[in-house]
């Protein structure tokens, strides 16, 4: 049973150069017919929830819909599950895409988080990242929000970016606390193999900041975003008091999510699974009332042991012993005796009395620690 889900809307305007999501040119007739699987796909799913603490509605772009099909879209989901009345709801909304009607149907139907995904305050790096949006039409759907009563609103960042100086860094990071939103997302930009901008890398296009550049960029988003009472309770993740995202603190806790949507990951009833991720192949098996499932992986066992830990370590307050102990009824160190005492040997690790979590030497590390865990 979760008490968790995860829909996601696979349409953008057009696809940015560094994305890699699966989503699609968006069609408001395919849009439609999506919508219509989507609420099937929910039928599927409706006996696996328990009233629902968190609902985060992802892309692509879900704030491309209209507000008469966000409005469906919302009443499909109070139709087949309970909601919590103090649940997160959650819409990610690109820039430029949001107006009145769509921001009241929203306040309407309860949704209480925004996650706006800005990555730069810079028009110029905006246009050479293919957002389709200027910083001023940010700034004024970023405004309407305020304005329609939003109390919760995240704003994505990217940071070492093509040819990204570290004061152009420092300018995005600046302006956006400026706007004090509640929660702040700060993203080192990943190459991903399928993206024009990984083909443009390769072919010698495009210059990237060196690492150290890249890590000073990191420190200095620690050090500034901390300094205005922002707190950093993930590698990526930095939010004010009480706000920090609760639907993802159900991933890093792996504990279970119910995913709806094409190429949705899911985890119930100990079993991980990934739907299909093409639209047409995804409506088509919800068509004939088939869960529209790619992939299932079980995890038991030391997988599920090893995906805990990795996914907890991401917090800055790390694993909690006594969670860990309480899940799996043994000691952390017994299944994993080797591998900690040599990340504390290295000072990437500490103990503390209750917890393991990363050092900051560590942090910066992350992602060659926990491939020692994959
Ligand atoms: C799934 S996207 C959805 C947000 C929304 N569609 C938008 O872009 O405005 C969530 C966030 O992932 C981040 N992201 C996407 N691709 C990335 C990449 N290759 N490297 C780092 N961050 C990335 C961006 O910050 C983006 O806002
Ligand atoms: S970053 Fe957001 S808007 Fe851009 S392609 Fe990815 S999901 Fe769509």
């Amino acid at each position: 049973m979760a008490s968790s889900i995860y829909i996601h809307i696979p349409f953008c305007a057009t696809k940015c150069y560094y994305c890699a999501f699966n989503t699609y040119a968006f069609h408001k007739e395919q849009a439609k017919a999506y919508l219509t699987a989507l609420r099937t796909e929910m039928e599927l799913y409706a006996s696996e929830t328990e009233p629902l603490q968190t609902i985060f509605i992802g892309g692509g772009t879900p704030s491309i819909l209209a507000a008469d099909a966000l409005a469906q879209l919302f009443t499909d989901i109070q139709q087949h599950f309970q909601i919590t009345p103090d649940a997160e709801i959650t819409v990610e909304c690109n820039p430029g895409t949001v107006d009145t009607e769509k921001l009241s149907v929203m306040r309407d139907y309860g949704v209480n988080r925004l996650s706006f995904g800005l990555q730069a305050m810079q028009d110029e790096t905006l246009k050479q990242l293919g957002r389709i949006h200027t910083v001023a039409e940010f700034l004024e759907s970023y405004h309407l929000a305020r304005e329609h009563h939003f109390q919760n609103i995240n704003i994505d960042l990217i940071f070492a970016l093509p040819n990204q100086a570290m004061e152009a860094w420092h300018h995005t990071l600046n302006e956006v606390i400026s706007l004090d939103p509640e929660h702040i997302s700060a993203y080192n930009l990943v190459m991903e193999e399928t993206t024009p901008f990984y083909q443009r890398w390769q072919a010698g296009e495009l210059q990237l900041p060196s690492e150290d550049t890249e890590a000073d960029m990191f420190q200095y988003t620690i050090e500034t975003l901390t300094a205005q009472r922002y707190t950093h309770y993930e590698i990526c993740n930095f939010a004010k008091p009480n706000r920090y995202a609760r639907h993802n603190l159900i991933y890093w806790n792996n504990q279970p999510c119910i995913g709806l949507g094409a190429g949705a990951c899911g985890y119930v009833n100990g079993v991980r699974y990934t739907n299909i991720r093409g639209i047409a192949p995804y409506i088509n098996k919800l068509s004939k009332c088939n869960k529209p499932i790619a992939d299932t992986e079980r995890l038991i066992g030391h997988a599920e042991k090893a995906e805990t830990l990795m996914l907890a370590l991401r917090k800055r307050e790390g694993i909690s012993l006594e969670d860990y102990r309480n899940r799996f009824a043994e000691e952390i160190e017994v299944a994993f005796e080797d591998i900690l005492k040599k990340w504390i040997d290295l000072q990437l690790l500490q103990r503390t009395a209750t917890h393991l979590r990363l050092t900051s030497r560590g942090l910066f590390l992350a992602n060659e620690i926990f491939v020692e865990l994959m």
